[in-house]
């Protein structure tokens, strides 16, 4: 039975809600040859999409997954509009909760924005990216992937390489990586790595051969140079040649290693493009299609009981 109102983050949820959500997801999952899982279990149900910074993937994501499920969906591209003309967050929760939405959908700058938003609208809130805090649907998306080619969810060891600092999709995954029982190492230079992470009883390096060696999930993050303010890297250059995933590098994880990214990719900056394009090792394409899949899992436990 999965008890929660809203999803904020991956921190909230046991074991058994992330066993849950990728059961569900499962029975989504396409295949490259059969037709898209479609359902009218949102049928007159309301779903917002309120996203207050860029994203192209994440919110099509979203688009889709409601769609195939029957919702009215409809997006806001928070940029462009009452933001702008010095609304606070809280004003744009009350109007649009005036509105009767069923599901929302929230992606915004600051952490804890998502939280503090779901404390005052009346609808299942859930949670696509809140600054360098949580992305809880991409973690899900991972392991779906991770457990679907792997065969367990479990026992594994997973390198989690390169921006963790500035990145919400480290937290979420390391927090449902140890949930789940994996062993999970981070790798990265020091200027990318958040202070007392150790913590979360992860391993840390700065050497990508001790990270890599016999992992059986290698996955990418993103530089993301928008959240940076300040020298964090000597140039692109010195970290490609230090931490981007090159054939090299791979060598020593374990020879049936996956190769994951979030997206966007910076190929030849974090990953060469040849790794990245390998249907051997890489699953990027598969994160994408397993997004859908768990985003309309999601939509549909929430959104149960609100019909
Ligand atoms: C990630 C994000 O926005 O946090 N992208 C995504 O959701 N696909 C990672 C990133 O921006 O690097």
């Amino acid at each position: 039975m999965f008890e929660h109102r809203h999803l904020l983050g991956i921190e909230h949820l046991k074991p058994s809600d992330i066993t849950a959500i990728l059961d569900r997801a499962d029975t989504f999952a396409t295949t490259p040859d059969s037709r898209a899982v479609r359902k009218d279990s949102l049928a007159g149900l309301t779903q917002i999409n309120m996203f207050f910074e860029n994203s192209t993937r994440t919110q099509a994501s979203f688009e889709i997954a409601g769609k195939r499920l029957g919702a009215d969906v409809m997006n806001m591209a928070m940029q462009a509009s009452s933001i702008k003309k010095g609304e606070t967050l809280i004003d744009t929760a009350l109007t649009l909760n005036a509105m009767h939405p069923d599901l929302l959908v929230v992606r915004h700058p600051n952490s804890g924005a998502v939280a503090l938003l779901a404390q005052k609208v009346n609808c299942a809130v859930i949670n696509a990216g809140d600054g360098k805090h949580e992305h809880p649907t991409q973690a899900l998306l991972d392991a779906l992937t991770i457990r679907r080619r792997k065969g367990r969810l479990q026992r594994l060891t997973v390198a989690i390489c390169g921006d963790i600092a500035h990145s919400r999709v480290a937290r979420s995954n390391i927090m449902l990586l140890g949930k789940m029982e994996n062993r999970v190492r981070l790798v990265g230079p020091r200027t990318l790595m958040p202070p007392g992470i150790e913590k979360f009883g992860v391993e840390v390096t700065d050497d990508m051969e001790t990270g890599l060696k016999d992992a059986d999930v290698v996955m990418m993050l993103r530089l993301q140079r928008e959240r940076m303010d300040g020298g964090f890297i000597p140039s692109e250059r010195e970290y490609y040649h230090r931490f981007g995933l090159d054939a090299a590098k791979l060598s020593h994880a374990k020879p049936d290693a996956i190769v994951m990214h979030p997206g966007p990719m910076n190929r030849g900056v974090e990953i060469d493009g040849e790794i990245a394009d390998d249907i051997n090792r890489s699953v990027i394409q598969e994160q994408v299609e397993m997004g859908v899949a768990v985003r309309m899992a999601v939509l549909e436990m929430l959104g149960e009981g609100r019909g």
